[in-house]
């Protein structure tokens, strides 16, 4: 039998916690220690969710030899630094979505992880849902035809104040990096890779995107149609659309355990694919699948892809007008 993949959870917020109840339902998987800026932070997760060490800072954690890999579930402004420090440290690791703040952070931390020859992955979590697996099975074996376009909302209203990492220009907030990912990504997985992209924003008080609205056309010729707000309560679908029919994937798409095929023929079927857990335990069992396999990235989400996301972010960024500090900052 082999061993169980050990994993590091950096970080105790709110998706950490997801993220350590999923792993309760990840057949070969265990939660071997968890980093905090705190100790009693890092103690509290530990004893509720059965943790045998804790830290209270990172780099301890990132030490840690009976760790196997590190989840980084802390804001998107420190992704990359605390990327660098597990990558340093010689773990593989699963990396929150947004991936980076910007462009040239995700090149940095990739750089760093393929001349360690380390694995490391974003942590695009739907990509390895059932429903959308199979939503990409079916586009493949050519149920709706030519796919051609792809529609797709995110939006929910939230009243966080300016300090929250949502509205926090500090802390990378804004509608784009938080929820717009979901969409673009989920775009470029279903109809191929992105050539050109136009975007507009709405910008709030402090100075990030509100909601932004983008449209993507793909090289293999589709084009997809995005909106994501952190201020308005959206109903959360996607649909591709094709020459002989639609797929829609039931709300919320991101979290699907669903999809309605509808074709020109006239027939509608609905399928269930229902997640194991909270949903994020597939991505955490394609983790562990990669390390036993001895690969280095996951081919369902490359770094490749991730970089080419990533452009299109700060493409869209500029184009909107939002900026953080780390675009100012110089390149390492
Ligand atoms: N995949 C998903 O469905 C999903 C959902 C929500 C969020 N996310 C992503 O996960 C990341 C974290 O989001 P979250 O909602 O979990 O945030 P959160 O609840 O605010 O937690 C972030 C954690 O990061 C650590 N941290 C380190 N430096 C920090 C700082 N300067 N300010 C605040 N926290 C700091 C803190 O843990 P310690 O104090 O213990 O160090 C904190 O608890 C974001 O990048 C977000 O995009 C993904």
């Amino acid at each position: 039998m082999t061993s169980p993949i050990r994993w590091g959870i950096l970080g105790t917020g709110q998706i950490a916690r997801q993220f350590a109840t999923a792993l309760r339902d990840a057949p070969g998987a265990v939660l071997s220690a968890v980093g905090s800026r705190s100790n009693d932070a890092a103690h509290a997760f530990a004893k509720e969710f059965n943790a045998p060490r804790h830290y209270g800072d990172y780099r301890s954690l990132a030490a840690d030899r009976q760790v196997d890999v590190i989840y980084i579930a802390t804001p998107h402004t420190l992704h990359a630094e605390n990327a660098r420090l597990c990558l340093q440290a010689g773990k593989p690791v699963l990396c929150e979505k947004p991936f980076t703040v910007n462009l040239r952070q995700a090149r940095d931390v990739i750089a760093l992880a393929r001349q360690k020859n380390l694995f490391l992955m974003e942590a695009m979590w739907s990509r390895f849902l059932p429903a959308i697996q199979e939503a990409k099975r079916l586009l493949e074996q050519g149920e709706i035809g030519t796919p051609r376009q792809l529609q797709a909302d995110f939006g929910f209203a939230t009243d966080v104040g300016p300090e929250h990492r949502l509205r926090s220009k500090r802390l990378g907030g804004g509608a784009l990096l938080d929820l717009g990912v979901y969409p673009l990504s989920l775009a470029a997985y279903f109809l191929g890779a992105i050539s050109e992209v136009q975007a507009q924003a709405a910008l709030g008080d402090t100075g990030v995107d509100e909601q932004t609205a983008f449209s993507l056309r793909h090289h293999g010729g589709g084009l997809s149609s995005c909106i994501c707000s952190i201020n308005a309560q959206s109903p959360m679908t996607l649909t591709i659309s094709g020459s002989a029919g639609h797929i829609r994937l039931h709300a919320p798409f991101f979290m699907s355990q669903a999809l309605t095929v509808t074709r020109t023929d006239g027939t509608t079927r609905t399928v269930q694919h229902p997640y194991l857990g909270n949903g994020y335990t597939h991505e955490a069992i394609e983790v562990g699948r990669c390390l036993r396999q001895g690969l280095t990235e996951s081919p369902l989400m490359p770094l490749d892809e991730t970089l080419a996301l990533m452009a299109c972010l700060d493409t869209m960024r500029a184009q909107c007008g939002v900026n953080y500090p780390a675009d100012d900052e110089i390149g390492a």
